[in-house]
């Protein structure tokens, strides 16, 4: 199975993949705010800074690591060092419980793109979206209500990844991105023009880009700068071991992983210039200050957005279009990537072949995701997951693999030869402090900074109940759960073959 792995076409096409990984949801509605709100122009020092020291050196690794393994996440570890098979597991369960409710976040842009032609909406759009569209219970509970308004769209989207990966490699993922990521720059290009025409989108611009120099002395700005660049650039939770274990064995690793960062970095630049501008016409309009109209995540998506549209004067419907469609997008491309990385490791792990393995984990993801996401209590434990697994998966996975990695099993090194042996770019000592020291430091802040704010107040002031269940019971079932399945034994000895180069 080693030698018929599949493979991408071409080099540009592993590259889109990537770069459609990476490009999703954070590009657009969580890069404008951060950097706007920790900074503004300053922001953009500790950004490439995280950028260049943690960002792109991350990414290095997890390519190298399924390039040189040729395997997902758990079979990858495995091979790596026998010991540390459940770091592969932990990743692929954090991919799991993200594919599960990112996908609900996409099918609800797919509704939004249809109401705005119409705006039907209405006027106050937040009622809406709580209401009308989600009908979110009171408090988190029992769930007591399904609502039909989002399965459509969630099924389709469903269809659509599946399909797209029970095409393979190949045909379906580097074929979609190659389609989608074009798309989604023209699309996203062409928003970015007509909010630039709006009145008042040089106040958003000014409030975007001023630079706030006495932010750079602040350790909560680099902590937001570094906490951005590791959701932006998807590391951490396997994907890119997956996407790299189908590359060709002559491969310029790093020389991609500049050409991905950079790639993801320049799309979120130009998203916080279409954001900021549209803000500032909504500031203009409402005779209000930037700061009171800015947010990110589904507030500024599903709620400001909206509201802004209603005012467009000039093709509002075009531009919710372009909007809604862009986030569908990149949504769909990354969300793509997450559930291969679920598909893959099972595959690798039992034998199995893509279609079954996409029609059965894939379909069971796909039937969970359908049943309980679309209910009233659906925002209540979306919102939940996404902390928690944010902080305490993707982040602690991050900082628990460079320790291992760096420093338990000392494997940056030989794995540091591995990659220069194809590489245009020079790796030196950069890559290993950077990987080493910088990395683990400041991942190892960022966990203690975030656990001491989950312990001195509740988040969201949710119950306690709630966020022990779904939220630090998600986050450390996915743990537990990766530690028991990597103590089954493997009959076939795939997972210890190859070791050889
Ligand atoms: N990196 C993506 C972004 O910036 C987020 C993402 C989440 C990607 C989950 C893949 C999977 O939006
Ligand atoms: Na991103």
């Amino acid at each position: 199975s080693q030698q018929n792995r599949e493979q991408w076409g071409t080099r540009a096409g592993f590259l889109l993949a990537a770069i459609g990984s990476a490009v999703g949801l954070g590009n657009i509605w969580r890069f404008p705010y951060v950097a706007y709100d920790n900074g503004g122009g300053a922001f953009l020092v500790p950004y490439l800074v995280a950028l260049l020291t943690a960002g792109i050196p991350l990414l290095i690794l997890e390519y190298a690591i399924g390039h040189r393994y040729r395997a997902s996440p758990p079979a990858a570890f495995r091979r790596l060092a026998r010991p540390a098979e459940p770091l592969g597991w932990w990743q692929v369960g954090i991919c799991v419980v993200i594919s599960v409710y990112y996908a609900v976040i996409v099918a609800w842009a797919v509704r939004y793109a249809g109401f705005s032609i119409t705006q039907s909406w209405g006027e106050d759009t937040e009622a809406f979206l709580f209401g009308e569209f989600l009908n979110v219970a009171d408090a988190p509970g029992a769930i007591g209500g399904y609502n039909l308004g989002v399965l459509a769209p969630l099924v389709a989207v469903w269809i659509v990844v599946l399909v797209v990966l029970a095409l393979g490699v190949r045909r379906g993922i580097e074929w979609a991105n190659r389609i989608f990521i074009p798309l989604l720059a023209v699309l996203f290009l062409i928003l970015v023009v007509q909010a630039l025409f709006l009145n008042g989108a040089e106040i958003g611009l000014n409030a975007f880009f001023q630079p706030d120099w006495s932010a750079i002395t602040d350790g909560s700005v680099w902590v937001a700068a570094y906490g951005q660049i590791f959701f932006s650039l998807s590391v951490g939770f396997g994907i890119m071991i997956t996407y790299a274990s189908y590359l060709r064995r002559k491969s310029d690793l790093p020389g991609s992983a500049m050409v991905a960062g950079f790639a993801n970095s320049s799309f979120e630049l130009l998203a916080g210039i279409g954001v900021f501008a549209t803000l500032g016409f909504m500031a203009a309009a409402q005779n209000a200050p930037v700061g009171e109209v800015a947010t990110s995540g589904l507030g500024l998506a599903f709620v400001v957005f909206p509201q802004i549209i209603n005012q467009i004067p000039i093709a509002p419907a075009l531009f919710g279009l372009l909007f809604f469609v862009s986030l569908v997008v990149a949504g769909m491309t990354s969300l793509v990537s997450i559930v291969e990385v679920v598909i893959s490791s099972v595959r690798d792990r039992i034998g199995m072949g893509r279609l079954p393995a996409v029609l059965i984990v894939g379909g069971l993801l796909a039937v969970v995701s359908i049943t309980v996401f679309p209910t009233d209590q659906g925002l209540y434990l979306l919102d939940a997951a996404d902390h928690f697994i944010n902080q305490y998966g993707i982040a602690l996975a991050a900082l628990v693999v460079v320790v291992v990695v760096a420093w338990l099993l000392r494997s940056l090194p030989p794995l540091r030869r591995h990659l220069e042996t194809y590489s245009s770019l020079p790796l030196r000592v950069w890559w290993t402090v950077a990987l080493g020291v910088i990395t683990p430091i400041v991942l190892g802040w960022m966990m203690w900074d975030s656990l001491r704010a989950e312990f001195a107040q509740n988040y969201e002031d949710y119950p306690t109940w709630f966020l022990n269940s779904a939220g630090w019971g998600v986050a450390i079932g996915v743990i537990v759960i990766a530690v028991l399945v990597s103590l089954i034994p493997w009959k076939r000895r795939a997972g210890d073959a190859d070791d050889s180069n």
